[in-house]
């Protein structure tokens, strides 16, 4: 079945506007209040109100002095404000203004030695409200046809129309009036509300199989709604409640449309959706709704008392409601004074009226549960970044709860890598947006990544605005390789190439950073068109050919460590990351074939500081210039024919 409901469907300005003023008087439980009539045409609303103690009365001879009369949205005429004041009773005039509009062009015209016409029903209360602004001696058509047969000659004419009456009848008449009449001002007093109701009904009807008009059998506007629909669209109905449906109907796949009365309260409408589209949810809470008359209300009350295992408002009414505990939130581990407290407003929904104590039983979390799916539908649409606890991790995704209802978030849309061990997330709130919807079946879908990929995007952007050779970050290692680290430095991930992690000779980047390292780097260099970032993490004042030279001094003795042997000499470490070389030569005071048996890896020996050779890198050392000189003269080589000894270059440089 495929459900569209008119835009306009339910309380129009005047109605919502009324219904409003009266859940006022409804507070006042110190007064009587009566209406003059039924408040609008629609029984389901009218009950509310007399079990809230509003009490409708068709004749105010009965009021007394001091009691209040609420005047209902069709007005009334003159004579009725008049009588009233002379009883002395107040009044709550909750007459639409558009109505009120008319009052007063009839009033003047009338005044001004007008002719009054009332294009409208005669029967109609607003009718006769208006027809007591002119001492009820107006012309009353309600078709083209009615005004043929009076046939009027008048001077001095004035025309208006009921609000809820039909444009196309009134422009018919309207046009034979104009024929026989002199002097005539027209007032299309037709209200707008009424007009667009009236064609989006029109338009709806037309591409309907079905259309269901929901509002009062007394209901004005609604019966005229029915009318336009059942012209258009022959399978048309017009019912109070979708109850009211007759048995055996099967829309099967049809389209059907929904359109309601202006007295129609929109819990009427989403009752009637719920049950179209088998709402699981909303028929169960629609269910209980059958128990009793008024149950299925939406109302507020005020807080005024706060027990561990229930809380009791006051609904204005003759008795108090009581909200269960666990019925006042969906989080099971909610207590009652941690969602309200006394004096709080609180909108509530009649689960049961007169229990066995006589009370309303009321429900809070089965409200929120029907306001939070609004709210995620609308979330949906605005884009709007949603925040819930993942619960638990599920086949091909993880489950999050926001507000009682479960979001299936998919691996791929859970984090910014797709075989992320989702595990990491239970227990956490995260951000997330609603991907997808199914109204119908009550399942949300969502995305994590949308946001990330949101905010990463967003950092890029500001990254590439500034970034600059020379510029410093501190980055995170997000990954290590062979060749390097990369370094995430918001948003973008640079490389720091291994040989820029140490001045020393490292043979894989995770000797000096791990993943997680938060590090300071700086940009070596940007490749625009590829947007690849190189970066450096060694730092110039710790470039140990530097420090070395505040460390030794030519011709000075230092304590050197052996770090390799070669059949030419040893290495010495001077210091981490600066070796020198001491010759076969020059490692003792006699002639040696093999430094190997002088000199042991690791020991620390002193040698006198030769030769230094800072553009090449290179230090000569000698333990033989510190010992004495040999009692016998030995072939040792010349100080001269020392210097020119070289190790291989990639041997004696050392970074
Ligand atoms: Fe007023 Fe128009 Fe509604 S006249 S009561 S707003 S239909």
């Amino acid at each position: 079945m495929d459900i569209t409901v008119a835009k306009t469907a339910g309380f129009c300005f005047g109605v919502a506007r009324a219904v409003e003023m009266v859940e006022k008087c409804c507070k006042d439980t110190q007064n009587k209040y009566y209406t003059l009539g039924p408040i609008i045409h629609n029984k389901h609303v009218v009950e509310g109100f007399a079990r809230k103690g509003i009490a409708p009365i068709e004749n105010i001879d009965r009021l007394k002095e001091g009691e209040k009369l609420i005047i209902r949205t069709h007005g009334v005429g003159r004579e009725i404000y008049d009588k009233l004041k002379e009883k002395n009773v107040e009044i709550i005039d909750v007459t639409c203004p558009f109505v009120k509009k008319i009052h007063n062009i009839v009033e003047r015209h009338h005044k001004e030695g007008y002719k009054i016409v009332i294009i409208g029903d005669k029967n109609h209360p607003e009718v006769q409200g208006i027809n007591g602004w002119c001492s009820d001696a107006a012309e009353i058509f309600a078709t083209p046809e009615e005004a043929e047969n009076a046939n009027p000659h008048y001077n001095k004419v004035c025309v208006v129309a009921q609000t809820t009456f039909v444009q196309e009848v009134f422009k018919k008449i309207v046009t034979f009036l104009k024929k026989t009449c002199q002097d005539i001002v027209i007032f299309d007093t037709i209200c707008n509300a009424t007009e667009e109701r009236q064609s989006e009904a029109y338009e709806l009807s037309s591409v309907s199989d079905v259309m269901i008009v929901l509002g009062g059998v007394n209901s004005s506007n609604t019966q005229k709604l029915y009318s336009i629909c059942k012209s258009v669209c022959p399978t048309a109905y017009c019912l109070e409640r979708i109850d009211d449906l007759p048995q055996g109907c099967d829309f099967g796949s049809k389209r059907v449309g929904i359109t309601a009365g202006a007295s129609t309260p929109a819990v009427i409408i989403k009752e009637a959706i719920g049950k179209m589209e088998n709402f699981e949810s909303f028929e169960a809470l629609m269910e209980e709704s059958l128990k009793t008359l008024n149950t299925g209300d939406i109302v507020k009350g005020t807080v005024i008392e706060v027990r561990p295992n229930e809380v009791i408002v006051d609904l204005g009414a003759k008795q108090d409601g009581f909200i269960p505990a666990g019925e006042i939130s969906d989080d099971p581990n909610a207590t009652t004074d941690s969602i309200c407290k006394v004096g709080d407003e609180i909108e509530v929904f009649v689960v049961r009226v007169n229990d066995a104590d006589g009370n309303i039983m009321l429900s809070k979390r089965k409200l929120d549960t029907v306001k939070t799916w609004e709210n995620v539908k609308k979330a949906q649409e605005e884009g709007e970044v949603l925040e819930g606890k993942v619960t638990e991790v599920v086949n091909k995704g993880m489950i999050v709860n926001y507000k009682g209802y479960k979001v299936f978030v998919p691996a791929s849309q859970a984090a910014e890598k797709r075989d992320a061990d989702l595990s990491e997330f239970v227990g956490k709130v995260v951000a997330f947006k609603i991907i997808d919807i199914n109204d119908r079946r009550k399942r949300l879908v969502g995305s994590v990544r949308v946001i990330l990929d949101a905010q990463k995007k967003e950092l890029q952007e500001k990254f590439w605005a500034d970034a600059a050779v020379g510029k410093v970050y501190t980055g995170v290692v997000k990954s290590i390789t062979n060749f390097g680290a990369f370094v995430d430095i918001g948003g973008v991930d640079g490389l720091v190439h291994i040989s820029e992690l140490s001045w020393k000779h490292i043979k894989h980047p995770s000797e000096v950073v791990s993943v997680g390292d938060s590090i300071e780097v700086y940009i070596k260099d940007i490749k625009e068109d590829t947007k690849k970032i190189s970066l450096g993490f060694k730092k110039a004042e710790d470039n140990p050919w530097e420090v070395v030279k505040t460390k030794i001094t030519l011709g000075e003795p230092a304590q050197v460590k052996i770090v390799r042997i070669m059949p030419y000499g040893a290495f010495a470490e001077i210091i981490p990351g600066v070796d020198g070389l001491i010759h076969i030569s020059q490692i003792a005071n006699r002639r040696i074939d093999n430094p190997a048996a002088e000199l042991k890896i690791g020991e620390t020996v002193e040698a006198k500081v030769t030769e230094i050779d800072w553009e090449n890198k290179k230090i000569a050392l000698s333990i033989r210039a510190l010992l004495p000189a040999p009692e016998v003269a030995e072939e040792a080589p010349a100080a001269e024919e020392v210097a020119e000894v070289e190790a291989p270059a990639e041997e004696a440089t050392e970074e």
